[in-house]
């Protein structure tokens, strides 16, 4: 099952694509760590990403489509795929579609986490990650269980975003409501979105996404 998770920054969607991995074995691509993991090697990608993102803007189509494409030929055609942060355009959505389709991939579904803007620059300015491993953290929703210890691999790092803070965020939500969220009629019109209430705490968001993988598991034809 290959899904788009679609919503504007700090919606949750790196949270509940975590949570996706972890459930079902999905493959989580999210251009935004492949970015900043680019930025931080240095590749040359990175070097013409840094500014962008730093800005809040919207790094090129051609880079970000490349890099799924890149990553999805690392991976077997059963394997689920949940884009996290891509598409985010008309033309990457239009990209998406070749790269699918050549690849022998269907996409499933689409869902969007329903927010309230006004909350996500709190959720985003206090959010922080396992340096180790990605395990997404929260200064007041989501501490470690035992202070300074990353409860799912043991690590004592963290690390914040350079992009989190309020000024970058903001453009991050204007980028997201000019250009990302007119991508949704493309979908609706495919029958294939999902829309799920993002300001739920984080289990109901969970259970709202499982219940609509499953359902579609279960409306498929026996064979
Ligand atoms: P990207 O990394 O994709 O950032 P984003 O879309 O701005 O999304 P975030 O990662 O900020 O939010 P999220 O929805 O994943 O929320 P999270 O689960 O972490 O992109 C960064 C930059 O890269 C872009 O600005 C752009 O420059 C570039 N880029 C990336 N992809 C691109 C593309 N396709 N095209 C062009 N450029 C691209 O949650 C946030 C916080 O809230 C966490 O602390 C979490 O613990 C907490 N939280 C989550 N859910 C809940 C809940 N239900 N209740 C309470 N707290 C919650």
């Amino acid at each position: 099952m290959n899904i788009i998770l679609l919503g504007p920054p700090g919606a949750g969607k790196g949270t509940q694509a975590t949570q996706l991995v972890d459930s079902r074995g999905m493959v989580q691509l999210s251009t935004g760590d492949m970015l900043r993991a680019a930025v931080k090697a240095g590749t040359p990608t990175g070097l013409k990403a840094k500014a962008v993102m730093e800005a809040g803007q919207l790094v090129s189509d051609d880079i970000v489509s490349g890099i799924i494409g890149e990553a999805l030929d690392d991976l077997s055609t059963d394997t689920g795929v949940i884009f996290d942060g891509y598409p985010r355009t008309a033309a990457q959505a239009e990209s998406l579609d070749e790269i699918l389709s050549a690849r022998g991939r269907t996409l499933h579904h689409v869902i969007e986490l329903e927010v309230n803007e006004d909350a996500l620059v709190e959720r985003i300015t206090g959010r922080f990650t396992c340096a180790s491993c990605g395990e997404g953290y929260h200064d007041s929703f989501k501490l470690p269980k035992v202070a300074g210890i990353c409860d799912r691999c043991g690590s004592t790092e963290f690390k914040r975003r350079p992009d989190d803070n309020e000024e970058t965020v903001r453009t991050r939500m204007a980028e997201y409501r000019a250009k990302t969220a007119p991508i949704l009629p493309i979908y609706e019109a495919r029958g294939i979105v999902s829309r799920v209430d993002g300001m739920a705490d984080m289990a109901h968001v969970s259970s709202a996404i499982a219940s609509i993988l499953d359902t579609s598991i279960l409306d498929r034809p026996q064979a």
